[in-house]
C-alpha cells in the first residue's frame, strides 16, 4: 500500500504570509516523492487559497447547511477542492467535547459528499496503565463507524494516535505501534471483514520527526503518518516525506 502522509498544522502558523510560505516550501519539497501520497491540512482560512498539493480540513460539521454558527460544511470544503478531513482528533474530543455520537454524524456526513475521512482513535496514559488499550480503541471504532457501510469505509483512514505520544516528544516505540495496528485490523475484520480490514490504511501519530518516521513505515505495519508539530517544519516535514517514498 502506497504510504500517506498527512500534515496537520493544528492552529498555526498565525499570520497568512508564514502559512504561505510553509505550503510553498513543501509544495516544492515533496515535489520528487513519489512512492508516498501526500496531504497538508492548514486551518481552514488558509485552504482556499492552496493550491498545488492535496488538502485535507481538520474538522467538519455533521451537517450541511443552515443556521449553524460558526460550523463549516463539508460541502463547502468539496466546493473549494478540499479531498480529506480529518475526525475525530484528540484534541477535538477533549477541548471540545466531540463524542463519538459526534464524531460518527460527522464521518457518515463527510463521506456522503465525497470526502476521504482520516478517523483518529488512540489511548491517555491513565488507560494505557490501566491496561484499557484494545477496550478504548474497540469502542472508539464501534461507535466511530457505527452505519459506515462497507462501500463507506473505502473513504476512511484510520489513524492511531496514543494521546500520550502526542506532542510530547515520547513517541510510540515501533514494537507497540505494530500491535495497536495489527489489533486496529482485527477489530475492522470483526466489524467489517479481512479484506476490508487489509485494505484499510492504519496511520501512526504522535511525535513523528525526520528521524523517527521511516521506521514507522518500515517496521511498524502503520500505512502513513500523523504529523503535528514536524509539519510546521518545511524542511523537516519534506525529510519525513522522503522517507515514506
Ligand atoms: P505531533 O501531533 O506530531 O505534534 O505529536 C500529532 C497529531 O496530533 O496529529
Amino acid at each position: 500500500m502506497k504510504p500517506l502522509i498527512v500534515a496537520n498544522w493544528k492552529m498555526n502558523p498565525l499570520s497568512l504570509k508564514e502559512a504561505k510560505a510553509l505550503f510553498e516550501a513543501v509544495r516544492k519539497g515533496v515535489k520528487s516523492v513519489k512512492n508516498a501520497d501526500i496531504v497538508v491540512c492548514p486551518p481552514s482560512v488558509y485552504l482556499p487559497l492552496f493550491k498545488g498539493l492535496v488538502l485535507g480540513a481538520q474538522n467538519c460539521s455533521w451537517e450541511e447547511e443552515g443556521a449553524y454558527t460558526g460550523e463549516i460544511s463539508p460541502l463547502m470544503l468539496r466546493d473549494i477542492k478540499v479531498d480529506y478531513v480529518v475526525i475525530g482528533h484528540s484534541e477535538r474530543r477533549k477541548y471540545f467535547r466531540e463524542t463519538d455520537q459526534e464524531v460518527n454524524k460527522k464521518i457518515r456526513k463527510a463521506i456522503d459528499v465525497g470526502l476521504r475521512v482520516v478517523l483518529c482513535v488512540g489511548e491517555t496514559a491513565e488507560e494505557r496503565t490501566q491496561g484499557k488499550k484494545s477496550q478504548v480503541l474497540k469502542s472508539q471504532l464501534e461507535n466511530g463507524l457505527d452505519k459506515v457501510t462497507k462501500e463507506g469505509m473505502k473513504s476512511v483512514i484510520v489513524a492511531y494516535e496514543p494521546i500520550w505520544a502526542i506532542g510530547t516528544g515520547n513517541n510510540c516505540s515501533t514494537d507497540e505501534t505494530m500491535s495497536s495496528v495489527l489489533s486496529i485490523r482485527q477489530m475492522l475484520t470483526n466489524l467489517y471483514n479481512r479484506d476490508l480490514a487489509d485494505k484499510t490504511k492504519v496511520l501512526y501519530g504522535g511525535s513523528v520527526n525526520g528521524g523517527n518516521s521511516g521506521s514507522y513505515i518500515k517496521e511498524s505495519g502503520a500505512n502513513g503518518l500523523l504529523v503535528g508539530g514536524a509539519s510546521l517544519k518545511a524542511d523537516e516535514f519534506i525529510k519525513i516525506a522522503k522517507s515514506a517514498g
